[in-house]
């Protein structure tokens, strides 16, 4: 059973997508132990609770300074064996001592294709404001490992979605996660939890089966 514990905002629609597809039996063998917000009271937490999953508020603010809030973040995901962290809305930064400790363990769902709109600031609604703006045809959202610097982990999937005349960037917004937040982020999910996913350099491939850890090796053979 893999845990995964869950790192939270806002609305939660996110989570609400993993919480689903668990409920459904798509996604097998994985318990979300743990969600965690950076803000008190937001819906995301409500969503936790009406399924029963543990939820708490772990806020920057009350800490001094990065490395402490990463120690409070690690000290409560190992309090609760998590083994893979999803951040699925968060606003928070994670700082070196999280990303060294759980490194090839967190994944994250940006609101573009990455490369392009991303990267510091753009975040939430932001993102959508200036595909708009810039006119491209084409947006959609990625799924990504994590690394220290934002939006710049290898990338796991990404799906594509039509930017449509009269949009507005609430519209594009919703329409990016319907089409595709809330669906490749359980999906990654489910790759992970099925040991498909083969991280190579910068490239993640995507296994048909998970490969076999041979012991004499100690290595995966594909
Ligand atoms: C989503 O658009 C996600 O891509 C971005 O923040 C928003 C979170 O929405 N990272 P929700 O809290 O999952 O509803």
């Amino acid at each position: 059973m893999l845990k995964i514990g869950v790192l939270v905002s806002g609305g939660g629609s996110n989570l609400q997508a993993i919480i689903d597809k668990i409920e459904s039996g798509y996604i097998r063998n994985v318990e979300i132990v743990t969600v965690v917000s950076s803000k008190p009271g937001v819906f995301a937490l409500e969503r936790a609770k009406k399924y029963g999953i543990e939820g708490t508020c772990i806020s920057r603010k009350f800490f001094n300074n990065i490395d402490e809030y990463d120690e409070a973040l690690i000290g409560h995901f190992v309090e609760h064996k998590v083994e893979l962290v999803v951040m699925a809305g968060f606003l928070s930064i994670l700082g070196e001592r999280f990303n060294k400790y759980y490194t090839n363990r967190v994944i994250n769902i940006h609101p573009s294709l990455i490369p392009a709109f991303c990267g510091k600031g753009f975040y939430g609604i932001i993102p959508h404001r200036h595909v708009l703006e810039s006119g491209v045809k084409v947006t959609g959202a990625t799924v990504h490992f994590v690394e220290l610097e934002a939006d710049t982990g290898p990338i796991i999937l990404q799906k594509a979605v039509y930017v449509e005349e009269g949009d507005t960037p609430e519209i594009l917004q919703k329409r990016v996660m319907e089409q595709a937040e809330w669906e490749i982020l359980p999906e990654a999910i489910k790759l992970f939890a099925e040991n498909r996913l083969v991280i190579e350099g910068k490239k993640v491939l995507i296994k048909k089966t998970a490969p076999v850890l041979s012991a004499a090796s100690k290595k995966y053979s594909i």
